[in-house]
């Protein structure tokens, strides 16, 4: 989509159609009054016909509004004014987007960044704006065949409207805006591709494709250097699959040499039956999401490089596919590590922690400022948590504080677990250092115990994404999270 920003009237702009906000109660925002006005209370008169209350979701599309230079109006609810804040605000803007795509309307004018949102200046709603366009333009039917849908003529063209001495900032939260909205989209592809085309292979073929003609150097680890390295973990996981695991390293210059990075970690398994503690039958193939983390960290870099950020980013990709098979990883198997540390593998279908650990030692060697690793790892998380919040766990408080504003600041939003030594004890072994699970308890907490051992000479935080990252159901796709909380994280770094 192109966007792009004006401060005019309103009621001037010949435009296809002119988005704007009407509250719950028929309230027209005081961004609305000149327009109303000049249309001799048109507008009023709709909202108190009640053929739109403001409600949020409700819209009304309207022809031939005196004295507007527009071709159409189309009113969006906003819900109840006390409560309107960002989130309604992306909410009525994706309502309104979709409504003009399916109304075939190719260029439209939206008022709604002259909204008066609490503590959001014109760089979050213009930010915001896009985000939440490009959201309700996204599609994914690169393999739909003869069932594709006729290209649809969705909006192409939006201008935003904002006040005159708000230019600059404007323009900063269209360009941040446009860089997030394309790491998120990159993620939802990689996320939404089928199991049998994105491989770890593949996922090492992308980050070549993200470093063409950019400032980025990839270094891929295949199995044998893993095996140099002590990756017993890693190695284990990927033995049941034919497809070779893989060890995506990306490392963005941005910043002055010396300075230390900010390392992203991704578990990219492709694919997770479960391996030879296979999962039930029911909806496996939404494991195929289990590389949304990987995902997530590709899409981060993504923005990063758009907005040409002066820091130093690293993204580690472990990757690799769980299957079960004659030379697949047993319950009960021993395995060492790269730390030295030996792993009783005592349930293979919790292999992310096992991928994750040998990239987190990994990590190491860049001396990082921060360590931020994000992974679809446990079902406990969504059950604690549903689809609204990632889990947030990590060794340094001020990291793990600084995620959580992040998320809030960018609508995709994290929430603490506790990381107490207390749930250290359930990773216990009769034959090895310790476990791969702990007991049926705190099951998102114990896995990030399981990762902690391995982080205790970084600052490092755990975003458990299992409930983020994509949907189910009749909406089944990736969701792109958390990039805007991520890059938001960077850039409160920069
Ligand atoms: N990829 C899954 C986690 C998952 C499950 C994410 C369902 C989203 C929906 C992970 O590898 C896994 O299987 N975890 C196990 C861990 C258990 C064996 C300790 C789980 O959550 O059941
Ligand atoms: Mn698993
Ligand atoms: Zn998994």
């Amino acid at each position: 989509m192109q966007f792009s920003l004006k401060s005019a009237a309103a009621e001037s702009l010949a435009t296809p159609c002119l988005i704007v906000g009407l509250f719950e109660g028929g309230k027209l925002p005081a961004s609305a009054h000149a327009l109303d006005q000049a249309s001799h209370g048109y507008l009023s008169k709709v909202a108190k016909s009640g053929a739109i209350e403001g409600r949020a979701g409700q819209v009304q599309l309207l022809f031939d509004v005196p004295k507007a230079a527009a071709e159409r109006v189309l009113l969006v609810g906003l819900g109840k004014e006390k409560d309107f804040g960002l989130r309604a605000y992306r909410k009525a803007t994706v309502k309104a987007a979709r409504t003009l795509s399916e109304a075939g309307v190719k260029e439209a004018v939206s008022t709604l960044p002259l909204l008066d949102v609490k503590d959001a200046d014109a760089y979050w709603l213009v930010r915001h704006a896009v985000e939440a366009a490009e959201e309700a333009g996204y599609r994914f039917d690169q393999f739909k065949g003869q069932s594709k849908d006729k290209p649809r003529p969705a909006l192409q063209k939006l201008t935003l409207l904002v006040g005159r001495d708000h230019g600059k900032a404007a323009e900063e939260g269209l360009r941040a805006g446009s860089a997030i909205a394309a790491g998120v989209a990159l993620t939802k592809n990689l996320g939404n591709l089928p199991p049998n085309v994105c491989t770890p292979s593949y996922l090492a073929d992308e980050a070549r494709r993200l470093a063409k003609g950019s400032k980025l150097k990839v270094t891929v680890l295949e199995a044998a250097q893993m095996k140099k390295l002590g990756m017993g973990a890693l190695l284990a996981v990927a033995s049941g699959s034919h497809q070779p695991p893989k060890m995506i390293i990306m490392e963005y210059h941005g910043g002055p040499k010396g300075q230390k990075p900010h390392v992203l970690v991704g578990k990219g398994v492709t694919f997770d039956t479960g391996g030879i503690s296979i999962k039930p039958a029911q909806s496996m193939d939404e494991m195929k999401f289990d590389m949304c983390g990987a995902a997530s960290v590709f899409g981060t870099l993504k923005a990063v490089m758009a907005m040409g950020l002066k820091m130093n980013v690293v993204g580690i990709v472990p990757s690799a596919e769980n299957m079960p098979g004659g030379n697949a990883a047993r319950p009960g198997d021993i395995v060492s590590t790269m730390s030295g540390q030996t792993v009783e593998i005592l349930n293979t279908d919790a292999e992310g922690r096992l991928i994750l650990c040998e990239a987190l030692t990994y990590a190491e060697r860049f001396k990082p400022a921060t360590v931020v690793d994000i992974a679809t790892l446990t079902g406990a998380c969504v059950i604690a948590l549903g689809n609204v919040v990632s889990g947030l766990l990590g060794n340094n408080e001020r990291l793990v504080q600084g995620l959580k504003a992040a998320g809030e600041k960018a609508e995709d939003r994290a929430w603490q677990l506790p990381l107490y030594e207390d749930y250290q004890e359930s990773l216990k072994s009769n034959f090895a250092d310790f476990a791969n699970i702990g007991g049926r308890e705190a099951g998102a907490i114990t896995a990030a115990c399981f990762l902690s051992r391995f982080t205790k000479n970084l600052a490092w935080a755990h975003l458990d994404v299992a409930g983020t990252a994509w949907k189910g159901g009749g909406e089944k796709g990736a969701s792109g999270r958390p990039v805007p909380l991520l890059v938001q994280h960077l850039l409160d770094q920069a």
